[in-house]
């Protein structure tokens, strides 16, 4: 098996991102395995911060790494709380006064539209020139009122109208399938497989 270090030490992702992997001969292991320290994320950009984290993880471990990132971009307020988004009410972070507070700047507001971005860089080593990059996007509009027990984050404001659902009404495979971030995992592997 091909090692890959991941550069998050979130446990539903490092599952979900090793159950993509093993197929194609690869094992992911966690950047904690390795003691890699925090990376700073300074860029407005996911993809920067999220090149930034790959970068980081590879030269700490010399093994090629993937990284991710997400949030949530709200149309009506210029794309916020965007790379913000585990933040947005500020330190220490936390769901509710995030959610608190995206409810609060979208009172009055008929505009309701949001989406999910995700981001996922591969690099072979440090200083790739040709990173594999790859991207999802997951459309709904935010509700005042949160509905679910399920997810995380915005999940329960965030309603999918054909579903008639939240991110948090949805079980942990049903969102996997169609949310941001397994539409990036499984575009990445696809990459990873063609030897883009
Ligand atoms: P990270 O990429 O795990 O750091 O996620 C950044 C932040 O975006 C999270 O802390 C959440 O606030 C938000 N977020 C990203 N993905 C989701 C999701 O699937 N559901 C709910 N919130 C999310």
């Amino acid at each position: 098996m091909k090692k890959i270090v991941i550069a998050s030490n979130n446990a539903g992702k490092l599952r979900e991102i090793g159950r993509i992997l093993q197929p194609l001969g690869i094992e992911a292991v966690p950047q904690s395995a390795f003691g890699v320290p925090e990376c700073p994320e300074p860029h407005v950009t996911f993809v920067e911060n999220c090149i930034a984290k790959a970068r980081h993880a590879a030269a700490h471990t010399g093994l090629p790494a993937l990284a991710d990132d997400s949030g949530i971009c709200v149309e009506a307020l210029n794309g916020a709380p965007g790379v913000y988004s585990a933040r947005y009410a500020g330190e220490p972070k936390s769901d509710e006064r995030n959610n608190r507070k995206l409810i609060e700047a979208l009172r009055g507001e008929t505009n309701r539209r949001a989406h999910y971005y995700c981001v996922m860089v591969h690099v072979a080593y440090p200083d790739d020139p040709q990173p594999l990059i790859a991207e999802g996007i997951w459309r709904g509009e935010i509700i005042d009122t949160p509905r679910g027990e399920g997810g995380f984050g915005y999940d329960p404001y965030f309603l999918l109208p054909e579903f008639g659902r939240t991110g948090a009404e949805l079980g942990e495979d049903e969102k996997n399938a169609i949310s941001h971030r397994g539409q990036a995992l499984r575009a990445l592997a696809e990459k990873l497989r063609a030897g883009a």
